[in-house]
């Protein structure tokens, strides 16, 4: 079957089992009440716009509904562009609102998976939570699964949010039941015997021979916390399903391939960037096939974004869709040879595959194209003129000398050029140069630029105070911040003493 058949087979069977289908909300975290949630820049699941359903604090047009979620998750973003990072993806619902629990919805998850989509029984595993015997019962008992293919493990893996008891956020959460799709031959599975089958499973799961395709959480509990911050764990006034299924995963496995790249989600694209940039793909981690996956993914969440009313700016989830579409830009440029804006004749393509069911492309394909060509034009506009100052800099007597690029320099690119410091950073790398940390308080700015500055900080790693640079020509600032792991393996940095 083809993506767009499984992901219509979803719905339908859900709506067959008395389910209302609702649209996927916004990209925009807001609420069914119409309230921003405040607490993720991006929806990232299936449930965040039915919060106020779980909580009590509105009543659900029916207790069973299921939906197919437009999803951002931006947490592993300079990963995209390997064979199995997104930042954008889809994610299938079915919810229970007091509703249905774990003995009717662990069945239908075993039926979608394995009689629609029509996966291989023996080639599953699936995750409880430690004590939820509930739940480990109808995976044994109903659907047959062997005990040594269910794995008991704790909050940070069957928990959702992870580690919801001791660390919170406060909300909806409740023991979680994963469910795992084997895409390693059976010969490369651990098989020590003197191992506990979930200690072999971990070790596989962690070597990436499992793939998790399906989560059922039993949202059962309000988290809030006492005066002393413990946790206090309120029965919700019912019991609920939130169920997210990774659509783009379980198109991959189904159609017998070995990342999302290959599937018939991103091959129309992947063969469009071809045709523009002349490049082959072979699906390797070769730096051209890297590039052509930043370009393919990240143009599925740029048209996504702008289609819900995201549009690249300097701050918030604008300035996260900038810094998405620039790293396109710039993996295109620098190792596909675009020189000119290019993105903008691929999105019609994402436009028509995903159109027929996400309206709103199709309504909006005019401001999708002109925003992205205009950034486009803009960004190269920036790179061309900031690479030239880079450069000049980089060559400077004192940079090659010190092997560092001053925090002053990085700021001043960035504040006048508009050049973004990630790329001064990896620039200045591939030249064997680390860059030094700017100095928030010293360039003064303001709150905007400030916030802006610190999510690139926080990108760069932990930073170390060293006392004084014994080096003759210094002019630097003796306040001297280094990125440890940006400085060369040499003895003279390690001796520094270091404070966080
Ligand atoms: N809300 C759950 C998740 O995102 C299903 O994994």
């Amino acid at each position: 079957m083809l993506a767009n058949e499984i992901r219509t087979k979803y719905v339908e069977f859900f709506k067959e089992r008395g389910h209302l289908h609702l649209p996927s909300a916004s990209l925009v975290p807001i609420d069914i009440l119409g309230e921003e949630d405040k607490t993720t820049l991006f929806s990232g699941s299936g449930m965040q716009q039915f919060k106020p359903f779980f909580t009590g604090a509105a009543t659900p047009p029916s207790g069973r509904v299921t939906t197919v979620q437009k999803c951002v998750r931006t947490g592993d973003i300079d990963s995209a562009g390997d064979l199995s990072h997104c930042t954008f993806f889809e994610m299938l619902g079915n919810f229970s609102f007091g509703d249905y629990f774990k003995a009717e919805v662990i069945p239908w998850t075993w039926e979608f998976l394995t009689v629609v989509v029509g996966l291989d029984p023996d080639r599953f595993c699936v995750t409880v939570y430690q004590d939820d015997d509930e739940a480990f019962e109808v995976w044994h008992k109903v659907i047959g699964l062997p005990e040594d293919r269910i794995h008991r493990l704790g909050e940070s893996k069957n928990y959702w949010p992870a580690n919801a008891i001791s660390e919170g956020p406060d909300g909806p959460c409740g023991p979680c039941s994963e469910v795992f799709y084997r895409i390693a031959p059976l010969e490369q599975m651990t098989n020590d015997p003197s191992l506990t089958p979930t200690e072999r499973y971990k070790i596989d799961d962690d070597a990436g021979r499992w793939i998790e395709v399906w989560n059922n959480v039993f949202t059962q509990f309000d988290r809030s916390a006492d005066e002393t911050g413990k946790a206090i764990l309120s029965p919700l006034p019912k019991k609920n399903n939130d169920t997210g299924a990774g659509f783009d995963r379980i198109v991959m496995v189904h159609q017998g391939k070995n990342s999302v790249f290959e599937t018939d989600l991103f091959q129309p694209i992947l063969n469009k960037i071809t045709e523009l940039s002349g490049k082959k793909y072979t699906g390797t981690m070769a730096p051209v096939d890297f590039a052509l996956r930043v370009v393919a993914e990240h143009v599925r969440t740029t048209v996504f974004c702008i289609a819900d009313g995201i549009l690249p700016s300097n701050e918030g989830r604008g300035y996260v869709l900038r810094y998405i579409m620039r790293r396109a830009i710039r993996y295109a440029k620098s190792v596909l040879g675009f020189d000119e804006p290019f993105l903008y004749k691929v999105a019609p393509l994402v436009i028509e595959q995903m159109g027929g069911f996400y309206t709103e492309l199709k309504e909006r394909e005019g401001l999708i194209l002109q925003t992205i060509e205009a950034e486009e034009e803009r960004f190269l506009r920036t790179l061309g003129n900031g690479s030239v100052r880079l450069a000049e800099m980089l060559n400077s007597p004192l940079v090659q000398e010190l092997k560092v690029l001053s925090g002053h320099d990085a700021f001043m690119l960035h504040d006048t050029y508009g050049f973004p410091f990630d790329l001064t950073k990896d620039m200045a790398a591939e030249n064997g140069i680390a860059v030094d940390r700017p100095d928030l308080s010293r360039h003064g700015l303001n709150s905007n630029r400030d916030r802006e500055m610190r999510v690139l900080q926080k990108r760069f790693g932990r930073a170390v105070k060293v006392p004084f640079l014994p080096c003759k020509r210094m002019s630097l600032p003796l306040d001297f911040w280094v990125i440890p792991r940006l400085l060369p393996n040499h003895g003279l940095w390690r001796s520094f003493k270091t404070t966080d």
